[in-house]
C-alpha cells in the first residue's frame, strides 16, 4: 500500500491515477474526504500535516509514502515511521539548488533535511516550473481571448505534472532511487506568449497574449496570496537564473519515456479551460 499526499492536487492525484491504473494498491490522502473525487477502488484517509496525529491512521499499513512539503515535516515523518512506513518521496523544488537562501528554497531545504534526519529511505523530486501554473488564467480564459501577464518573453521548461508522477512512481515502485535528488523539467523553454498560443490551440480559440507590469500582476496575486509567496514567484519567472532556464534529462533517464511538451500538458488538460 502507498500513501499519495496531495491526491486532490496536481502531482498526487496524477500519481494515484498512474498507480491505481496499473493495479497499485493506493490510498489518497485529504483534509476533507466529503469533497474529494478519486477513482473508484482508492482508499481514502483523512488527515491533515497541520495535525500530525491524525494521520496515523492514514499511515497505517502503509509501506511507502508521497509526500507534499510540510513545515510540520519532522512531526510527520515520526508518524510516518511509527506505523511503519519505510520510504518516503518529497516533492521538493529546484529553488533548493538555485535558489537556497529564498524563502520557498530555505521551507522546502528544511523538508529535505527532516527526511534525510528520519533515518527512512528517500528519493527527493525538486522539479522547476510547474506547467499546471498555467491554470491560474482560468478565468481571464473563461471571461475573454486575452491573457495578462507579465514577462511575455521569458523562457523557463515548465514540466508536465503527469512526468513528476511518473518519476515519483517509478521512485515508489522500483529499486535503485534511494537517496536521488531529481531536479525535474519539461524538454524546452518555453515563454508565456507560447504557452498562450498553446492553450488556444488545445481549446480550439484565438487566444492572445497581452503584458502587464510586474507591480500590476503583484497587486492581483496578492489577493490570494502571502506577499513573501507573490515576491518569490514574480522573481522565479521573471528572472530566472541559468541553471532554471535549461531543460534538464532527468524526466527520460528515470522514467525511459521522454519529458512531455507544454504543448502535450495543454492538450491533456484542454478540459480544465473549457
Ligand atoms: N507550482 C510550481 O511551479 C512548483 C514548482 C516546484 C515545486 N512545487 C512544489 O509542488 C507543490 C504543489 O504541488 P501540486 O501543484 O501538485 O499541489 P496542488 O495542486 O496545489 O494541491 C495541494 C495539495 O496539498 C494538499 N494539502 C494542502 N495542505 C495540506 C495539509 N495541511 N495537510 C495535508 N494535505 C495538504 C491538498 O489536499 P487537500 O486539500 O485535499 O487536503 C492538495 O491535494 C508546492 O507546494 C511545492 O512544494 C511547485
Amino acid at each position: 500500500m502507498i500513501l499519495i499526499s496531495g491526491a486532490t492536487g496536481n502531482v498526487g492525484g496524477e500519481l494515484l491515477r498512474q498507480l491505481h491504473a496499473e493495479g497499485t494498491a493506493v490510498r489518497a490522502l485529504t483534509r476533507d474526504p466529503s469533497r474529494a473525487r478519486f477513482p473508484a477502488g482508492v482508499d481514502v484517509a483523512e488527515g491533515d500535516f497541520g495535525a500530525p496525529e491524525s494521520l496515523a491512521e492514514a499511515f497505517s499499513g502503509a509501506e511507502s509514502a508521497f509526500l507534499m512539503m510540510s513545515s510540520n515535516q519532522t512531526a510527520v515523518l515520526r508518524e510516518a515511521a511509527r506505523a511503519g512506513v519505510r520510504r518516503i518521496v518529497l516533492l521538493s523544488t529546484m529553488a533548493v539548488e538555485t535558489r537556497p537562501e529564498s524563502l520557498i528554497g530555505r521551507l522546502h531545504l528544511e523538508a529535505e533535511r527532516a527526511v534525510t534526519e528520519s533515518g527512512l529511505e528517500w528519493t527527493f523530486l525538486r522539479p522547476g516550473q510547474f506547467a499546471s501554473n498555467t491554470r491560474a488564467w482560468r478565468a481571464q480564459i473563461a471571461a475573454g481571448d486575452v491573457i495578462r501577464t507579465p514577462f511575455p518573453r521569458v523562457g523557463l521548461p515548465a514540466v508536465h505534472t503527469g512526468d513528476i508522477a511518473s518519476v515519483a512512481r517509478t521512485a515508489l515502485t522500483r529499486e535503485g532511487h534511494a537517496g536521488a535528488a531529481y531536479s525535474l523539467t519539461g524538454p524546452e523553454p518555453v515563454t508565456p506568449v507560447e504557452q498562450v498560443a498553446a492553450i488556444g490551440r488545445a481549446i480550439g480559440r484565438e487566444l492572445r497574449h497581452e503584458e502587464i507590469t510586474a507591480e500590476r500582476a503583484a497587486e492581483e496575486m496578492a489577493a490570494h496570496m502571502p506577499p513573501e509567496i507573490v515576491a518569490a514567484t514574480l522573481e522565479f519567472v521573471g528572472s530566472p537564473t541559468e541553471a532554471e532556464t535549461r531543460a534538464q534529462p532527468t524526466v527520460e533517464k528515470v522514467t525511459g519515456e521522454p519529458a512531455r511538451t507544454f504543448a502535450e500538458w495543454a492538450r491533456d488538460n484542454a478540459d480544465s479551460f473549457r
